[in-house]
């Protein structure tokens, strides 16, 4: 197995790879989903277990170490334990981490962290349950905020919350959503709304930028920025010390793209190496057709080595991907 680092033409080292297990959601959150007449894959086109863990396999070789599985809702694959479990026996240093709704983690965190998963991030965009569901056109936010206490229970650590920021949908929560982070430990992070909403009613002035929001919470709650490192997210510590803390993924205001560690494979097994992608490279193609490891391992080098510089949503020649958020997983 090949063991040199995934680079790409910008000096970018990538290993971090998102894994989508399926494109089915339970929420129709607005800023991702319509709400209604999106067609699901068909389940012959998503990847079996089997195939997600041998590609998988391959991408830890060529030098993953954190392994992300993403929806739709991942939680609504049958068995979803079962796959994690899998994918820690390819290695036990994997950092394995899900990004959720939430929605099922009642039920599912104990399971989850015992097959080998280490930690969670949780979309919640309202702290009012009036809110939450005008947002994921479902009315959830008790359910979501038990299996929070069922993943702490479990032991998966750190919770990350993310908040999706919509100008006039849920910016007056800032200060409260640092008040929780505070109670709770909870890092908070504030994501700067991209177009990437299945109903394409992304407008630049939706879009509640990073200074704002860090200004807005800092008159509250003053606050000390904290030098992490290539995560998207920038970091700020509350200055009296008290628990938790709040970042911002500022895609739009601030892209982080030069410094993108980021790989994706959708839950029909196609490569995507950025989120703005408008070409794949089919994985599951040459699964089915019988191609080895080596062959596996020599298209996803040379999708890295054409990875983007970056999205361009700041440019005048902007071009949306074709798929939505909740196709490509987050
Ligand atoms: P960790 O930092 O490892 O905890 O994960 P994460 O923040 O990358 O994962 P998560 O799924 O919670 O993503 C939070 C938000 O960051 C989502 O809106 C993602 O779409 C966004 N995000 C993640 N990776 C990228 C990326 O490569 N580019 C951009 N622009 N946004 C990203
Ligand atoms: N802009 C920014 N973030 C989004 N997410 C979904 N759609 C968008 C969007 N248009 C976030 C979700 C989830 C993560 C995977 O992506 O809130 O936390
Ligand atoms: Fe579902 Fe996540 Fe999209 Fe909301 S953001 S509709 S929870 S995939």
């Amino acid at each position: 197995m090949p063991t040199e680092p995934l680079l790409d033409t910008y000096d970018r080292v990538a290993d971090d790879l998102r894994i989508s297990v399926t494109d089915r959601c339970n929420f129709r959150c607005v800023y991702c989903m319509p709400e209604e007449g999106l067609d699901w894959l068909n389940k012959a086109k998503l990847l079996t277990f089997e195939e997600i863990v041998r590609v998988a396999a391959v991408f830890v070789g060529l030098g993953i170490k954190t392994i992300r599985l993403t929806g739709g809702e991942p939680t609504l694959r049958r068995d979803l334990p079962l796959l994690v479990g899998m994918l820690r026996d390819i290695d036990l240093n994997i950092d394995l981490a899900m990004t959720t709704n939430g929605f099922l983690l009642d039920q599912l965190a104990k399971p989850l962290a015992e097959a080998g998963l280490r930690r969670i991030n949780v979309s919640v965009d309202s702290l009012m349950r009036h809110r939450f569901s005008e947002i994921t056109r479902r009315d959830a936010l008790d359910q979501v905020m038990k299996g929070l206490q069922a993943a702490e229970a479990a032991g998966l650590a750190p919770i990350k919350l993310n908040c999706v920021v919509v100008r006039g949908t849920n910016d007056d929560e800032l200060v409260d959503f640092a008040r929780l982070s505070r109670e709770t430990g909870y890092e908070i992070r504030f994501i700067e709304f991209m177009p990437l909403d299945a109903d394409r009613r992304w407008r630049k002035e939706m879009v509640v930028s990073l200074s704002e929001i860090v200004d807005r919470i800092g008159s509250s709650f003053p606050l000390e920025k904290i030098n992490n490192g290539v995560e998207p997210a920038t970091l700020w510590r509350f200055a009296d010390g008290a628990p938790g803390s709040v970042g911002v993924i500022p895609s739009v205001s601030s892209p982080f793209c030069d410094s993108c560690n980021r790989l994706r494979i959708t839950a029909d097994g196609q490569m995507r190496t950025c989120l703005f992608s408008i070409v794949e490279t089919d994985l599951r193609a040459i699964v089915r057709r019988g191609g080895t490891d080596d062959d596996l391992a020599e298209a996803i080098k040379a999708a890295v080595w054409k990875k983007e510089a970056g999205h361009r949503i700041n440019e005048e020649d902007f071009v949306r991907p074709e798929r939505s958020m909740s196709m490509i997983g987050g």
